[in-house]
C-alpha cells in the first residue's frame, strides 16, 4: 500500500474522531487592543539632527564599559528616516495601535529652553503617517532620554527637572491633543531613579546614597502629576491619562489562600514607594518606617498633584518573583530564582507566564484600577540571523503564547485587563545591553536597514486577526 492509503479510513483503521474544541479558542473581549510598543531613543536615531539636543542616553552611551560593545543611539532603528515604511509593515501585519514615546530633548534640546519647531514637525509628520495606514498611537511623554542639559542642573535629584517637564508636558499635550487620546506620563519610573542614580547601570549612570534616590523617585511623582495634568488641561474630550510602571510581580507558589496571601503583602511592600503612594495620597507608614532618615522632602501641595485621579493602570510585565507563606511567624517568603529556572539572554528576564495574572489581578484588588493596560510584554534574545528571509523564534512565540493565556484568564476571573502591548514591534537600543539583546517581532538588520518580520509577527497578526490564542 501506498503510505497516504494505508492512512486512509479502512474497516481497519476508523475515521478519526472529529476534534474536540480547543481550550485556548476562547476569544478575547470585542473592546480588547493589541498593539506593539516601542520608544524614541530605541529606534530613531537621528541623534542629533533637526536640532535635537543630547540626551542622558547619547552622554551615557558613550562612557567606556558602560554599553555593550559601546553601542550608540545615533543611528538604532532609522525609523526617524523611515517610520513610513514602517508603519506600512506594521500595518501589513494588522496591527492598528502603536504605543510610542516623544523626546523631550528633541522638543525642548535644553530640557526648558527654547522650543525646536522641527522636533514637534517630526512627531506631526509621524502621526500624519499612522493616520493614513490606520494606526492609533498611544503616547508615553518620558521614556528615559532625558534632555542632557538638565542633568547638567541636577538631573532627576532637583526640582528643576519637575519645573521643566511640566512645561514639556504643556506643550506636548497641546500640540497633539488633536492627534492623541491615550497618553502616559512616564515609563518605569524606578529604571530612571534607583537604576540611574543609585545602581548607575543605566543613564546618566550616577551612584548616590539613598536619600538622594529616593528624592528622584519624588521627583519623578511629581512629573507624573504634572503628566495628569497637562491632559487634563489640554487633552481635549475623550483623552485618557495614566502611568506606566512596572511593579514588582509577586507570583504565589501555589495557588492556595496562604501563599496568595503571603504574595499580595509582599506585592503592597514592593510597590509602597510609587503605586503604594500614587494611591495612599502619601508615603505610606510602612514606607516610612522602612526608609526612616532617607525619606525624601515632601512640599506641601505635592500630593494632591502626585494623587490626581487617572484613568487606567499601564503595566510593563516581563517576569515575577515566586513568594509563599513565611515560615516561624514570617508574613512572606519571596524565593531566589535557581540557576536553572529558564529565562531568556536577557539575564534578568525569568520566564514566569503567570506573572500575566498576577500582576494586573493585585493592582485590581489593592489599588481599585478600573482599566489596566499591559503596556509592555515581551522577550529578549540573541535571535539567530535571517535565513531564507525568516527568523524562526519559536521561542518567542512561545513565550507571548503562554503570557496571552495568562491575561486571558485574568480577564476570565474579573481583572479589567484592557489591552496587551508587544515589546517591541522591531528590535532596537536595548539600553546596556546595546543591539546585541533583540527584543523586536521585526528583525532588524543593523547594518542595512532591511527589516524581516519574524514568526512570532506572524504568528501576532494572526492572534489579531482572530482575537484569540492560537
Ligand atoms: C522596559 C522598557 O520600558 C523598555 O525600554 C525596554 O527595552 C524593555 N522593557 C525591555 O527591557
Amino acid at each position: 500500500l501506498a503510505p497516504t492509503a494505508a492512512l486512509a479510513a479502512s474497516p481497519q483503521r476508523p475515521a478519526a474522531p472529529a476534534m474536540t474544541a480547543l481550550t485556548s479558542a476562547s476569544a478575547f473581549p470585542a473592546d480588547f487592543v493589541f498593539g506593539v510598543a516601542a520608544a524614541s531613543a530605541q529606534i530613531e536615531g537621528a541623534a542629533f539632527e533637526d536640532g535635537k539636543g543630547e540626551s542622558v542616553w547619547d552622554r551615557f552611551a558613550r562612557i567606556p564599559g558602560k554599553v555593550h560593545n559601546g553601542d550608540t543611539l545615533d543611528v538604532a532603528c532609522d525609523h526617524y528616516h523611515r517610520f513610513d515604511e514602517d508603519f506600512a509593515l506594521m500595518a501589513s501585519l494588522g496591527i492598528k495601535t502603536y504605543r510610542l514615546s516623544i523626546a523631550w530633548p528633541r522638543i525642548y534640546p535644553n530640557g526648558d529652553g527654547e522650543l525646536n519647531p522641527k522636533g514637534l514637525d517630526f512627531y506631526r509628520r509621524v502621526f500624519a503617517s499612522m493616520k493614513k495606514h490606520g494606526i492609533t498611537p498611544w503616547v508615553t511623554l518620558f521614556h528615559w532620554d532625558l534632555p542632557q542639559a538638565l542633568e547638567d542642573r541636577g538631573g532627576w535629584t532637583s526640582r528643576v527637572t519637575v519645573d521643566a517637564f511640566a512645561r514639556y508636558a504643556d506643550t506636548v499635550v497641546k500640540a497633539f491633543a488633536g492627534d492623541v487620546k491615550h497618553w502616559i506620563t512616564l515609563n518605569e519610573i524606578v529604571c530612571f531613579t534607583l537604576l540611574g542614580y543609585g545602581t548607575g547601570t543605566k543613564a546618566p549612570g550616577r551612584k548616590e546614597n539613598a536619600r538622594t534616590v529616593n528624592q528622584t523617585y519624588h521627583h519623578a511623582l511629581l512629573c507624573h502629576g504634572h503628566g495628569v495634568r497637562a491632559v487634563r488641561a489640554f487633552g481635549g474630550k475623550g483623552a485618557q491619562v495614566g502611568l506606566t510602571d512596572n511593579c514588582s510581580v509577586a507570583v504565589p507558589v501555589t495557588e492556595k489562600p496562604a501563599d496568595i496571601a503571603a504574595a499580595k503583602t509582599w506585592f503592597i511592600d514592593r510597590n509602597a514607594q510609587v503605586l503604594g503612594a500614587i494611591h495612599a495620597g502619601r508615603y505610606t507608614d510602612n514606607f516610612l518606617k522602612r526608609v526612616g532618615a532617607d525619606a525624601p522632602d515632601v512640599k506641601p501641595g505635592d500630593f494632591d498633584l502626585i494623587s490626581l485621579p487617572t484613568d487606567f493602570l499601564g503595566l510593563n510585565i516581563y517576569s515575577g518573583t515566586f513568594v509563599r507563606a513565611g515560615k516561624n511567624g514570617a508574613t512572606y517568603e519571596a524565593l531566589p530564582h535557581p540557576a536553572a529556572y529558564p529565562r531568556a539572554d536577557s539575564h534578568w528576564l525569568r520566564l514566569v507566564p503567570q506573572s500575566l495574572y498576577w500582576g494586573p489581578r493585585f493592582c485590581h484588588e489593592v489599588y481599585g484600577h478600573k482599566a489596566i493596560h499591559i503596556t509592555e510584554n515581551g522577550c529578549g534574545y540573541d535571535d539567530e540571523p535571517v535565513v531564507n528571509g525568516e527568523v524562526l523564534d519559536l521561542h518567542r512565540r512561545d513565550y507571548v503564547r503562554s503570557y496571552l493565556r495568562e491575561a486571558q484568564r485574568a480577564i476570565a476571573d474579573g481583572v479589567p485587563v484592557k489591552s496587551y502591548f508587544l515589546w517591541s514591534f522591531i528590535d532596537n537600543y536595548e539600553w546596556e545591553d546595546g543591539y546585541q539583546r533583540r527584543f523586536g517581532i521585526v528583525h532588524c538588520d543593523f547594518k542595512t536597514q532591511v527589516r524581516t518580520p519574524k514568526l512570532s509577527a506572524r504568528y501576532y497578526s494572526d492572534v489579531i486577526k482572530e482575537r484569540r490564542i492560537l
